[in-house]
């Protein structure tokens, strides 16, 4: 439970819905409770008609209907404002803790996010932030509920008789357990169809992303026996769900009538010994009802707050991570382009694969380097390295004859223009995908000018929306050298003092690497290029290579 302590913040950020949402429960209460009184009064009028033969008055029933109808009406005004105050309080805090956690999300490192798949990521902002709402709504208000109606109808009964009053609450607290009990049930079952149905939805998605590959090896049978087994288990989960969630509803329907057979029977021995009157009875099963929602809503908000608690708590842990990387910048002056690689290590943290051992490289400003070297041979650990995704393990990194960690981590990065060896997409424009790391102004003649560069301009222009072609997820609509080129304009469209090509000339043919690399000599003057690549016929215009 101390997990939801960290909530605590958020309810003095909007302490003034739930000091109002609270006020509203109590007034919605009283008013409703107070029906239990007319009832009673109505109720004499009857057994005062019966026993001494007078006419009916029907004003004073009219009355007494009218009284009941407008306390409900105030009861309900009451309930809407205390929903409007504690339920949107509790969409405010989903509202920020989720933008809290994604923010948090954005500042983690390469090595966090290969620990932790995207699923459980997005779990963490959709489900577990949802869950923790379900303590600060409907827990919150039906506690709030629970605790006012029971010290009201308890003053209004024990003004009656204390005996009664116990002998109706005494099912109470066994009704609060049984529900609980079935809720924790539910919830524990309830995870498991969760998760059946996440196995379920990964298996579809991954195989409609694999659809090409499925197809051509004409394994779509396979895939299709296999969803239906998935889809059988989440059936069957389902059905195991539904039989306890059947158990809900009769268990307090029983415990309701225990109070109320109670209540009838030593009701009436007291009306016969004359202690109470033949109202009390009927107020007493009144109060009976509006007593049995709030105690079974406390079996079934306990078990909220326990799946709460263990969701806030995933969230803390995961707020407590600290990315490895750190800004802490002991430099201002803008990047020149220089890279010096001093007695360099690096072991991959997860892998524990070593990919650098005493690595030494000098590049000077304006140089343009070639890098080639066996697969794995550690080629793209040095663009890591340069863009600070990983720190070096040992030895050191230098720009511009400062340590890599002394320069301001947003600046650098936004120095460098980085096409990485797998192309990533966006599902959006050509002309996004290429502006994506532009944050000044930029006009369209940029964008041509980018794609002419990247010799990807003709291509773009003959699809009938041109730039404004939406690429499809992942780019699937684009050839392999298409996104490859339009990865290169995202590059040198923000005119980077560093550029880095990793691998990026493969699926391009001999006249268009010569035209890329012609124009990269032009984009390029004076400013570094390090160009990775398998093929000597790429690295023809460096001015020195370097081989792994
Ligand atoms: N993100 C990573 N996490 C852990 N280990 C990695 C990671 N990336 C690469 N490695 C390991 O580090 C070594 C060097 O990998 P790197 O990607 O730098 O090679 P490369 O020279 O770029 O190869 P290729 O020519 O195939 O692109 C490899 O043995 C690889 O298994
Ligand atoms: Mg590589």
């Amino acid at each position: 439970m101390k997990a939801l302590q960290s909530i605590n913040v958020y309810l003095i950020r909007y302490k003034w819905h739930l000091l109002l949402g609270a006020v509203f429960v109590i007034l919605s209460s009283v008013f409703s409770i107070y029906q239990g009184v007319v009832v009673r009064n109505a109720t004499n009028e009857i057994a005062r008609l019966i026993s001494s033969h007078a006419s009916i008055d029907t004003g004073k029933f009219i009355v007494f209907g009218l009284t009941l109808l407008g306390l409900a009406l105030t009861s309900g005004l009451f309930l809407f404002f205390q929903r409007q105050t504690l339920i949107v309080m509790s969409r405010h805090i989903e509202f920020d803790q989720k933008n809290e956690l994604y923010a948090h999300f954005q500042t983690l490192d390469a090595s966090f996010y290969k620990n932790h798949n995207t699923g459980d990521l997005m779990n963490r902002i959709s489900e577990d932030v949802g869950k923790v709402r379900m303590y600060t709504g409907p827990a919150i208000m039906y506690l709030i509920n629970t605790f006012a109606t029971t010290v009201i109808i308890l003053i209004f009964m024990l003004s009656i008789n204390w005996q009664l009053s116990l002998l109706v609450f005494a099912p109470l607290p066994l009704l609060s357990y049984a529900i609980y009990k079935v809720s924790d049930t539910i919830n524990k079952r309830s995870t498991i169809v969760q998760q059946e149905l996440s196995k379920l939805t990964s298996h579809a998605q991954e195989t409609f992303s694999a659809v090409r590959v499925i197809k051509a090896y004409a394994r779509e049978e396979h895939y299709t026996n296999e969803l239906e087994k998935l889809n059988a288990h989440y059936k069957k989960q389902n059905l195991k769900l539904t039989l306890v969630e059947a158990f809900f509803q009769p268990v307090m329907v029983l415990m309701v009538g225990i109070s109320v057979i109670a209540t009838v029977w030593y009701g009436g021995h007291l009306v016969i010994g004359k202690t109470i009157e033949m109202g009390n009875i009927t107020e007493f099963i009144v109060y009976v009802y509006k007593l049995t929602w709030p105690f079974a809503s406390l079996g079934w908000v306990t078990s909220l707050i326990q799946r709460a608690a263990a969701s806030q708590e995933r969230i803390n842990e995961f707020m407590q991570y600290k990315s490895a990387i750190q800004n802490t910048p002991g430099v201002s002056a803008p990047i020149e382009g220089s890279i010096s690689f001093r007695d360099v290590s690096f072991t991959y943290p997860d892998t524990h694969i070593e990919a650098l051992k005493h690595f030494n490289m000098d590049i000077a400003k304006g140089e343009t380097v070639g890098i080639k070297g066996q697969i794995g041979s550690g080629k793209s650990t040095l663009a890591n390295l340069i863009t600070r995704l990983y720190d070096v393990s040992s030895g050191q990194l230098l720009i511009d004859g400062v340590p890599i960690q002394k320069h301001d981590l947003s600046a650098l990065r936004k120095s460098i223009g980085y096409v990485p060896q797998e192309v990533f997409l966006f599902s959006d424009t050509i002309r996004n995908n290429i502006v994506f790391s532009v944050d000044r102004h930029y006009t369209d003649e940029d964008i041509y000018q980018a794609a002419k560069d990247a010799g990807v301009y003709d291509n773009i222009m003959s699809f009938p929306q041109g730039f404004d072609t939406v690429v499809g997820e992942r780019g699937v609509t684009l050839s392999g050298g298409q996104k490859q080129r339009i990865s290169i304009a995202r590059a040198i469209i923000s005119r980077p003092r560093i550029l880095i090509f990793d691998d990026c000339l493969s699926a391009v043919d001999v006249e268009t690497e010569e035209l890329i690399l012609r124009n990269l000599q032009t984009v390029m003057k004076d400013k570094t290029s390090i160009i990775i690549s398998h093929r000597d016929s790429a690295l023809r215009y460096a001015d020195k290579i370097i081989e792994l």
